[in-house]
């Protein structure tokens, strides 16, 4: 990569030159790449760049005020909430792949809709390296995208040839603040690829509920600037617990903490026991629907990352 300003420079005359004075759309997901990208090319097309950050009732908790409170008052921004809709549309749906196509498919529709209403012709994307190293091979990095409706955008991406530490680099020096800059990855399907089988509005509560328990205490730790990934998973198993003196009958969440560069390996580190022991009495005393929590100790491979 070029020094950071530099590329900074190189890649606002590129989408200058590209997009014109053409309206553009970006899908801000609220992770390191879209909000790099959003930012970095926002200081090209100033108000003709639309970030829309699209709610499918399966975000972390907090998550989209902060996205809001970032990005608000740094760009055209757009929040659509079309959390009933993704949710009614995998109401009863119990298979990972399945859930991602659906959730795949309504995204789509939902940033054709706003797309087209703004009347965008460019679609921008935070795809870097290894997102076409890896999965499809060297794509050409021209071309257009034609969305099921009928709209074709062509796409304009401006970080594609570098890696997530570059990425970083380069948020810092647009003036992204830290926190955001260094956040964790989360998937796209959010919270529907941490509650294994069908999701139901209680469930994906209790996984929020978890999940905000183990950041909190991660971030407490300072492990947060170490650890790839740390979350936790609702499993579909029900196990035996008792509280006071009653036999309980509640949820199975599984504590996942690993390291990584890359997403493609990745180890789980030895972990603060007391950390460990803090997140599950924190866990089982504040979600009453959960009777055990267990950590997984296993790297991938074998495993993945995610448990759906
Ligand atoms: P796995 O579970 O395959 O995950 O080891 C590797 C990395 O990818 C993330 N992940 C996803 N990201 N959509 C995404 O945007 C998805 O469907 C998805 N599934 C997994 C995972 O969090 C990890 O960082």
């Amino acid at each position: 990569m070029l020094n950071p300003s530099d590329f900074i420079k190189e890649s606002i005359k590129d989408i200058k030159k590209t997009v014109g004075d053409g309206t553009a759309v970006i899908a801000l997901s609220g992770g390191v790449d879209s909000s790099v990208t959003s930012v970095l090319t926002k200081e090209a097309l100033g108000d003709n760049l639309i970030a829309v950050f699209v709610d499918h009732g399966l975000l972390r908790e907090g998550e989209a005020e902060y996205v809001k409170n970032t990005f608000e008052p740094r760009l055209n921004f757009r929040y659509v909430d079309a959390s009933s809709e993704f949710l009614n549309a995998l109401e009863g749906v119990s298979d990972p792949e399945e859930k991602r196509k659906i959730i795949g498919k309504i995204f789509i529709d939902v940033f054709e809709r706003v797309a087209e209403e703004v009347g965008a012709r460019f679609l921008v994307q935070g795809t870097i390296a290894p997102d076409w190293i890896e999965s499809e091979g060297n794509i050409k990095s021209h071309h257009n995208l034609a969305l099921p409706h009928g709209l074709v955008l062509e796409i304009v991406e401006p970080v594609r040839e570098l890696y997530k530490d570059e990425v970083r680099i380069i948020g810092s020096e647009l003036g992204l603040p830290e926190d955001m800059v260094q956040r964790q990855p989360y998937p796209g399907p959010g919270l529907a690829v941490r509650v294994v089988g069908s999701l139901s509005p209680e469930k994906i509560e209790i996984c929020r509920k978890a999940n905000a328990i183990v950041e909190e205490e991660v971030h407490k730790e300072g492990l947060d600037e170490s650890l790839w990934q740390y979350f936790a998973v609702l499993t579909d198993t029900k196990v035996t617990g008792v509280k006071g003196d009653i036999r309980d009958y509640g949820y199975l969440v599984v504590l996942r903490m690993v390291e990584s560069l890359d997403a493609m390996t990745a180890d789980v580190p030895e972990l603060p026991w007391n950390m460990v022991k803090t997140i599950s009495r924190r866990i089982t005393a504040e979600i009453p629907e959960v009777t055990h929590v267990a950590l997984s100790v296993s790297d991938k491979p074998p495993s993945t990352i995610e448990f759906a």
